[in-house]
């Protein structure tokens, strides 16, 4: 079979965060491992998305042009992906030329045959920045559900869309001043024209996800609104029209495209200009789109469209597997609100083979899954340490403490063969279900697998057969050594790296194909090094990463209990130093607590009676808003007893208690240890 697999094109206007990862991403890169394993012709296609207005928004506002951001994105992303190893066979980009004159090509086969027509329409004009304003260059309050920040035509708040002028109170992004509306026109995509060619194709389509086959179905049962494929700007492909001077093609429009000029740039890198067209012009390419459920009206029923609508004979999408949304600790992910975390600052704190495990065996693929770092934590050290990791470890150094190393290929006994048999039956099911990207049931039968081992390991006892038979132990290690050879070939797709480094234990070359995994293996097996695979997420680690993302989404509200970062950024300037003498003539005790009650018609001030050893006193300390009468009575505190005495609210107050201050919060100070009242402090 020959599959073309690809990801939707990631914009070039910000970073990669984990929910991308694991809609788009990871699973195909998991997929195309798999594929590579079975042997089959595959291809992996991906690259940045370059057009659009938000790109050219950010542009303005930091005054240097889109190709810059672009530039800038572009790299940052192509390093996340590497950081994780998402390898794709060429990841390119929108704004290459290639790319817009296939573009322009893909409009000019539509307009022809008048399946894409001209309109006139209303659009927002600035009249101070002289442009029309399309969809996130104006702003404003959303006319279905009040909230400010609405786009042109689509509030992100309520997600509802409107029509342009219906937005409340608009204003135009650049300048601020309210834009007017004028006539302009655009060209519109017939989706009519290609109803029943969608509707047939789609039905005979089986084993896809009911989320986008009977979804599009279902639209495809009801009005078809034309799309407007074109937009007032200047960065974008331009429209191949002398009377569209001025204007580009839709961002959502040249963006799939990409897919085709992304495989032909490949082609040529290769040396073998002509080879895209064994992918793209062949009806039986498996043409495999990896998105997010957000993007699948777009791949499901206007890029089919487009296609059917070229002069080629494009081969249409194979199958599209959407997945549902992570959402990062029970919210939605947001860059925009910094409640994300990113691939490459994840990848420095973290291996990057610990990301790809939870988020396989996170994997949004019929419902939204939720990124939470406990239960990150939870399955690193509980599934990847002490499942898999156990395994490996507690045989591989068996086999060096008691056999020098080597594991001898042994005939399976009636005990082994049972395990052998529902191991090999995990197997096979696991073959299958990656074929239908079942990566979440699958990372989980591969630990099934591991499980399986360690209770053989447990349950045999090789650490009692090894001193009176010895060939008994031997045998257990021969049955585990063939299951984790199985677990290093089931697992490879999912931690390719680790998976590397297992197999180099035990001096067999890196996984090259599925058959590996219920092959024969040496008769012999010499373990090597036993490295640790796998190291325990700790708990300090996760703390850091929870400050960190209270700290970037919401820096004020952060405390110090939250991180060290926060701490440093709401501590106030250090003051100016003393000498040890001015110190020396502060007499700090520590004082016992005989009474305590509030000073009455105060809020914050509460009446102290206190024991400082050589005698008792009386005070006046402002902790009332903090603390009841009863927290304090009993207990020792630190208090400043040579400060002048002070008359408040009618009493005498003798001296200090110290507290640690905050805007708002305070806690008294009190001894580590119990110490006797009138202690000194220095
Ligand atoms: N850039 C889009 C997004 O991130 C996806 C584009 S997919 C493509 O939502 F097919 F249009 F390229
Ligand atoms: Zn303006």
């Amino acid at each position: 079979m020959k599959y073309l697999v690809t990801s939707a094109l990631p914009y070039a206007n910000g970073k990669l965060h984990v929910g991308h990862l694991a809609g788009a991403y990871l699973p195909a890169d998991i997929f195309v491992r798999y594929l590579r394993l079975k042997g089959e012709d595959v291809i992996y296609i991906c690259g940045t998305d370059e057009h659009g207005t938000p790109i050219s928004v950010n542009a303005d506002a930091e005054g240097v042009t889109p190709e810059e951001i672009v530039q800038r994105y572009h790299d940052l992303i192509k390093e996340g992906f590497d950081g994780i190893s998402i390898e794709f066979d060429n990841f390119s980009g929108t704004a290459r030329p290639p790319h817009h004159i296939l573009s322009q090509d893909f409009f000019t086969n539509l307009y022809e045959q008048g399946h894409v027509e001209p309109k006139d329409t209303m659009q927002f004009f600035c009249e101070h920045d002289r442009r029309f304003l399309p969809d996130r260059y104006v702003e404003g309050t959303c006319p279905k559900c009040g909230a400010d920040g609405a786009r042109g035509d689509q509030c992100d708040k309520c997600g509802q869309i409107y029509d342009t002028n219906a937005l409340v109170e608009p204003r135009c992004k650049i300048c601020g001043n309210m834009p007017v509306i004028l006539l302009t026109r655009h060209w519109f995509l017939h989706l009519e024209h290609y109803r029943r060619r969608l509707k047939d194709w789609l039905e005979q389509k089986t084993g896809w996800k009911e989320s986008v086959r009977s979804f599009i179905l279902n639209l495809l049962d009801q009005e078809l609104v034309e799309r407007s494929i074109t937009r007032d700007l200047s960065w974008g492909v331009p429209v191949p029209l002398p009377e569209a001077e001025g204007k580009v093609l839709y961002v959502w429009f040249d963006a799939p495209i990409g897919y085709i000029s992304a495989t032909v740039e490949w082609a040529e890198r290769i040396g073998e200009p002509e080879r895209w067209k064994d992918y793209w012009l062949d009806p039986g390419t498996r043409l495999v789109h990896f998105i997010g459920k957000d993007n699948i009206i777009f791949h499901a029923m206007i890029w089919p469209a487009m296609l059917m609508g070229q002069r080629l004979p494009y081969c249409l999408p194979y199958d599209i597997p959407a997945n549902e949304f992570m959402n990062l600790e029970g919210q939605k992910i947001s860059t925009s609100r910094n409640w994300a975390i990113c691939v490459d600052e994840f990848v420095r704190d973290f291996d990057g083979e610990y990301l790809r495990y939870y988020l396989a065996v996170n994997a949004p693929e019929s419902k939204d899954t939720d990124f939470a770092w406990k239960d990150f934590q939870h399955k690193v050290n509980g599934e990847l340490n002490n499942v898999l990791g156990n395994l490996i470890n507690r045989v591989l150094v068996f086999a060096h403490k008691h056999f020098g190393g080597v594991i001898r290929g042994l005939i399976p006994d009636a005990e082994a063969g049972a395990v052998l048999k529902e191991a090999t039956g995990l197997y096979h099911e696991i073959d299958a279900a990656y074929r239908q990207y079942q990566v979440r049931k699958n990372t989980r039968q591969i630990m099934d697998i591991a499980r399986l081992g360690n209770k053989y390991f447990d349950e045999t006892k090789p650490w009692q057969s090894v001193r009176h038979d010895p060939e008994k132990a031997m045998q257990t290690l021969s049955t585990c050594l063939q299951l984790i050879n199985m677990i290093a070939v089931a697992l490879t797709p999912i931690l390719p790296k680790s998976m590397d480094k297992l197999r180099a234990m035990i001096s067999l070359p890196a996984v090259s194909s599925w058959a590996e995994g219920l092959g024969d293996l040496p008769v012999e097996v010499r373990i090597g090094e036993v490295t640790t695979l796998f190291n325990k997420v700790e708990d300090a680690a996760i703390a850091v990463q929870l400050a960190k993302l209270q700290l970037q989404s919401n820096p004020e509200t952060a405390s110090p209990e939250t991180g060290q970062a926060a701490a440093y950024a709401t501590v106030p300037p250090l003051k100016d130093a003393i000498s040890y003498d001015d110190f020396a003539r502060m007499d700090i005790r520590i004082a016992y607590v005989i009474a305590a009650e509030r000073v009455p018609k105060t809020d914050k001030l509460m009446h102290l009676k206190v024991d400082i050893g050589s005698e008792q006193r009386e005070l006046v300390a402002g902790v009332a808003e903090y603390y009841d009468p009863l927290d304090l009575i009993g207990k020792k505190i630190v208090m400043l007893v040579n400060l002048e005495p002070r008359k408040i609210r009618g009493i005498l107050s003798q001296g200090m208690i110290l507290c640690a201050n905050e805007e708002n919060d305070l806690a008294l100070l009190s001894p580590v240890k119990d110490m006797p009242p009138g202690t000194v402090i220095y």
